[in-house]
């Protein structure tokens, strides 16, 4: 029985760390067990130009606890203004390692995203020349799409045009919650990658609405029925290298969770390490955890994996802690529904 796991220190490839006092709350979660984080441009208002990226990016170099060794990988939010050209030069700097696009009113502070997609098309083709990678929050809006079905549709009517008119443009399809979402990506024979996040691992629709409405557990996408859950599983722990961590760790405050129009997401940067190895240990992929946390994504961003480790050992059962304190508002830490079992202990 294997009762300690050493990997490599695994990165997160789509991270909400926000702004002032949530910023300074949520980014020693990470950076605890993280090396690198790809970061959503979501503010408000968002991350659109180089400039303020620069700025973002100082903000969080500035939060980091000292002696943290992280790198934030910044990314741009892509609008129907946004200039080719500014891409291009953030790109060739470093300052960029993507820019996502969330279709207009899909998400949390998605209201500059896209509505008309051929408004964006003179910058995708920049980007496929460049060979910068192009981050989606795959979910179509229009209001008589029903929302389980917004993933499927996405790829359809959206994401697959635009791969097939710009060929060569590298494509993450973010957090799929859909075994369609995992087909996808499996039918692609290149450019196409997906993230998978910690919760769409755990959780299922009924675990939002059956008994009481959960609202720690509402997110976007939402969590899909249970035939879906296990077609992320079975594409999570498969060693499959177009599928990698990125945990859309989302961090809102109670007030804003706990609300008759509560926000999307679940904060998971805490305890997605000690869940993934439980995860990992009952599919009997202990082996492919690595891969997932700490391979897969360095090869499809082009970058060196980390060179440092993360242990984690296996523990007495003990409870997931319940919150994180900020100077915002107290944040409720994603309960898995089950004590962990593995803690990091180095
Ligand atoms: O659940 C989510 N929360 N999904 C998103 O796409 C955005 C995120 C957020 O920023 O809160
Ligand atoms: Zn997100």
């Amino acid at each position: 029985m294997t009762d300690q796991i050493t990997l490599r220190r695994p990165d997160d490839w789509h991270l909400h760390l926000r702004d002032g006092a949530m910023l300074a709350a949520v980014l020693p979660e990470t950076t605890r067990h993280f090396a690198r984080a790809i970061i959503m441009p979501n503010l408000v208002p968002p991350v659109v130009t180089s400039a303020d990226a620069i700025a973002y990016k100082s903000r969080i170099m500035a939060a980091l606890p000292d002696g943290t060794d992280f790198t934030p990988l910044m990314t741009l939010y892509l609008t129907e203004e946004t200039d080719a050209d500014d891409v291009a030069a953030a790109h060739a700097s470093g300052l960029i390692s993507a820019v996502k696009l969330y279709p207009a009113g899909a998400t949390t502070n998605s209201a500059s995203g896209v509505s008309d997609f051929d408004k964006v098309r003179g910058v995708l083709e920049r980007m496929a020349e460049i060979d910068l990678p192009l981050c989606v929050h795959g979910e179509v809006t229009d209001a008589d799409i029903d929302i389980f079905d917004r993933e499927a549709v996405f790829i359809d009517r959206v994401l697959d045009p635009i791969r097939r008119k710009t060929p060569g443009l590298r494509v993450i399809m973010e957090h799929i919650t859909t075994a369609d979402g995992v087909d996808y990506v499996q039918s692609a024979d290149r450019d196409l990658a997906a993230t998978i996040t910690t919760h769409h691992l755990i959780i299922n629709r009924n675990h939002i609405l059956v008994g009481g409405i959960k609202p720690h557990y509402y997110c976007l996408p939402v969590a899909k029925r249970e035939s879906h859950r296990l077609a992320l599983r079975a594409a999570a722990t498969s060693g499959d290298t177009r599928f990698f961590l990125g945990t859309d760790s989302a961090p809102h405050t109670d007030a804003n969770k706990l609300s008759a129009c509560g926000c999307a997401g679940c904060f998971t940067a805490t305890n997605t390490m000690p869940i993934l190895v439980h995860v990992f240990e009952e599919e009997g992929a202990l082996d492919r955890l690595e891969g997932f946390t700490s391979l897969h994504g360095p090869a499809f961003y082009r970058l060196p994996v980390n060179e440092t480790t993360i242990t984690l050992t296996k523990c007495a059962p003990s409870p997931t802690p319940e919150k994180l304190i900020t100077n915002e508002g107290d944040v409720t830490i994603f309960d898995p529904g089950f004590d962990l079992l593995w803690q990091v202990t180095s």
